[in-house]
């Protein structure tokens, strides 16, 4: 029998009007252009300014994006995973809401947070559904406002991120394309180094968690550049060997864009060459849950079915993956 596997066949994106330049930056924190381009590569990033808006909302801007780009109805969705570190709320499912508003009726959904691994975890949950024939059509978004839980007087973090969401539809196929190996991986003992400190249920919000700035996110930059560098190239060279791929074969890195170093490190482990590597960090910053698919969407026209494409990740947690894909069609 003809194994099923989970193709990518369509996608989608939206990014906020709004463009936080590194100049801006500049006028907001101790900073400069040059400093932000040569230790990220990162020139710009989008936020989303209107007030009462969330991640639901560039998720539901994506989701619509791909439903135009495919004819989609939106009814014939059975399941969408929102994947997300950013939710609406807390308790209530933003994934429900994003289903409701894009008219994906007959659907349920859920939210999936691995921090900025999210993404890439959320295509082995959605690939488990479609390889055990449970469902046809799986609505995978990544979108994240991160805006929400920057603080913009710390220079370490706030000219990292950026806002924006992906969406891509997941149905079977039996032509030997889509998702072919995956190898994930976490680590607890890292959670120490990327977090938002308060707000969750160990330190519930205080009038004093407010004044001490815990809601925001904190990070020790060198330490999780250090292991995102040695566990992003680790499993990516782990499943390019035991898939048997030769270096040529593969077409594509399609990697966590959380710093054009950190991807630079990966490719050459894998020795691919830099025409391979997808980048649009310079653009958009690290959008966390978003960025795995917003290479899709921006390298689209590039990509052909067939192509060989490693997703590599790494995030908060510690939580770190690769997946090894074949592309499913040519656009
Ligand atoms: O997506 C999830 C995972 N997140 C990541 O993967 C992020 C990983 N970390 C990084 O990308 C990098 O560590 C950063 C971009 C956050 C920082 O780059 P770095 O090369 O590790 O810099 P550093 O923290 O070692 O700082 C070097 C210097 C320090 O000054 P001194 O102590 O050498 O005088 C910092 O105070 O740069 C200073 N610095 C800055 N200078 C100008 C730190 N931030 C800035 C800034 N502008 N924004």
């Amino acid at each position: 029998m003809t194994k099923v596997r989970a193709a990518i066949t369509a996608v989608g994106k939206y990014l906020p009007d709004y463009i936080l330049t590194n100049k801006e930056l500049e006028t907001m924190v101790e900073t400069n252009d040059e400093w932000i381009t040569t230790r990220t590569g990162i020139k710009e990033r989008r936020i989303l300014k209107d007030e009462g808006k969330g991640t639901s909302y560039l998720a539901i801007k994506s989701a619509e994006d791909l439903i135009s780009k495919s004819n989609l109805d939106p009814k014939e969705i059975e399941l969408v995973i929102l994947c997300t570190a950013t939710p609406d709320m807390q308790a209530a499912s933003t994934g429900a809401y994003v289903a409701s508003e894009i008219g994906a009726v007959n659907a349920f959904s859920f939210d999936l947070e691995s921090a900025c691994s999210s993404f890439l975890y959320g295509m082995s949950v959605a690939a488990g559904y479609i390889e055990s024939g449970r469902y046809k059509k799986i609505l995978l978004i990544g979108a994240d406002k991160n805006s929400s839980m920057i603080d913009y007087t710390d220079r370490a973090t706030c000219i990292i991120f950026g806002d924006g969401a992906g969406a891509v539809l997941i149905e079977p196929t039996t032509d030997g394309n889509g998702l072919q190996d995956e190898l994930l991986r976490t680590d607890g003992s890292g959670r120490e180094f990327l977090k938002v400190p308060a707000g969750g249920s160990v330190l519930p919000a205080t009038e004093e968690t407010v004044k001490n700035r815990l809601h925001f996110a904190r990070q020790d930059g060198q330490t999780v550049f250090k292991n995102a560098v040695f566990n992003m190239a680790d499993v990516s060279e782990k499943i390019v060997e035991r898939n048997n791929l030769k270096y040529e074969d593969i077409d594509w890195l399609a990697a966590h864009q959380a710093n054009k170093r950190i991807v630079e490190a990966t490719a050459r482990r894998i020795k691919l060459d830099p025409s391979k590597v997808m980048l649009n960090i310079k653009n958009y910053g690290n959008t966390t849950s978003a960025t795995l698919p917003l290479l899709l969407a921006d390298y689209e026209s590039q990509l052909k079915k067939g192509d060989n494409v490693i997703f590599a990740a790494f995030g908060g947690g510690f939580s770190w993956g690769s997946i090894y894909f074949k592309w499913c069609y040519n656009s």
